[in-house]
């Protein structure tokens, strides 16, 4: 489980700038930074892909199927509407991980629900950046 797709969804780009009272203060790239150095020293490697753009997260699972281990996926408010998103992790053989950093169970009622989940692997929610390193860990400790 050591060649990893990190993937975020519409506004992840934000993070650092957008409400920091609910995703704190870190960036995107620090997110990729660190989670590079956690699996090259499981010797494995990670790729980063983002976009606020629906079609072209469906694009990039498709593309990621065969190719990588596991994926850990921030589908971002995609998460509560995309059926779309949904059909594409179904379809494809490689294990998704949904990835949330805020406790959405915690917040509006509109984003308790996740049209994913069901299809996904896995789910970390709530942990702040964490949830990305635990999601990453679940695949390289897997084995
Ligand atoms: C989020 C939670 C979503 O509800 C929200 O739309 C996001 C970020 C999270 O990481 O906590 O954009 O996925």
């Amino acid at each position: 489980m050591n060649r990893l797709l990190l993937m975020n969804g519409p506004n992840i780009n934000l993070l650092g700038k957008r409400e920091k009272d609910v995703y704190g203060e870190f960036t995107l790239q620090s997110i990729e930074e660190e989670l590079s150095e956690l699996v090259h020293k499981y010797g494995g490697e990670l790729e980063s892909f983002q976009s606020n753009h629906e079609g072209e997260l469906i694009d990039c699972l498709h593309q990621a199927n065969g190719c990588y281990d596991g994926i850990l996926f921030n589908p971002a408010a995609y998460t509560h509407t995309s059926i779309a998103l949904r059909d594409a992790i179904a379809a494809i053989d490689t294990p998704v991980i949904e990835v949330h950093i805020s406790n959405v169970h915690q917040r509006e009622a509109f984003r308790h629900q996740s049209l994913l989940a069901a299809v996904c692997y896995g789910q970390i929610v709530g942990f702040g950046k964490n949830s990305y390193r635990l999601a990453a860990l679940a695949f390289l400790e897997s084995k």
